[in-house]
């Protein structure tokens, strides 16, 4: 890879974004749109509902049926969280995959499930503990976003399904998570987010966490240099 990936999100609708777009401009759709199950908005007990009602999520309205036909134009191939809503739009799926988030026996779902559109494959399972303060990945950072997915599970997904060189979007970014993922793993990637503040919460979100790479990289580079400039004057010998 020459240099850093692309990372570019829009404070924008999607479907204003998709139209401006050809068909298959996209290798791959990642999309994570809201359920329309009220979660935000009715819900008034869970962590979710008591933590972001008031900052933001006040529209949790599920995307309608050309919404998913726009994901499909621009996109050769999707991947669509909570599709199991959405069968009447997608259709048949060969090869969904199940997240078993390892919730325990309480009233939190198992998991959920992403209806994919590859011909070939068949189910997958990834399991990644994500429940409360009971996860597998990002214990000490903050959770900025009531739906936010780890980032070892988009990984995860691009890992298996996506290949080196291919331009990933996402029309319903969230937390960011997909794009950090994308980034580490050197995928050019676009994403839109129509809530401002959860467009904020990710960009702040993600510049940390890139600057703090990239800082981590220079260090390592000036250790680097540092070395070689001692070994040339014979400072450090094995
Ligand atoms: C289920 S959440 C995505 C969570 C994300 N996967 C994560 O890990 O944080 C859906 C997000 O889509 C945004 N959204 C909803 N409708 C949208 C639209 N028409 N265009 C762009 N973003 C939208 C919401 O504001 C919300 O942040």
């Amino acid at each position: 890879m020459n240099g850093n990936p692309v990372s570019e999100v829009f404070k924008i609708d999607c479907k204003e974004f998709m139209k401006s777009f050809k068909d298959n401009q996209f290798d791959l759709c990642i999309a994570d749109p809201w359920y329309g199950i009220g979660m935000t908005k009715n819900d008034t007990t869970g962590f979710a509902a008591k933590r972001f009602r008031v900052t933001a999520g006040i529209n949790d309205e599920a995307p309608d049926r050309e919404t998913f036909e726009e994901i499909r134009r621009i996109s050769k191939n999707q991947i669509i969280w909570g599709g199991n809503y959405f069968l009447d739009y997608l259709g048949n799926c060969r090869a969904p995959i199940i997240w078993d988030k390892g919730t325990g026996a309480n009233y939190f779902a198992d998991g959920e499930m992403a209806w994919t559109s590859f011909k070939t494959g068949c189910l997958r399972i990834i399991h990644h503990q994500w429940c409360g303060c009971f996860k597998d990945s990002e214990r000490n950072d903050p959770v900025i976003h009531p739906c936010q997915k780890p980032i070892f599970v988009y990984k995860w997904l691009l890992e298996k399904h996506a290949k080196k060189g291919m331009t990933i979007y996402d029309p319903f970014l969230g937390s960011g998570s997909s794009r950090i993922a994308a980034w580490d793993l050197g995928y050019d990637f676009y994403a839109t987010e129509i809530d401002p503040v959860h467009f904020e919460n990710e960009e702040n979100r993600f510049y940390q966490y890139r600057n703090s790479q990239l800082f981590a990289q220079d260090e390592l580079l000036e250790c680097q240099k540092s070395l070689e400039f001692r070994e040339t004057l014979g400072a450090v010998k094995e």
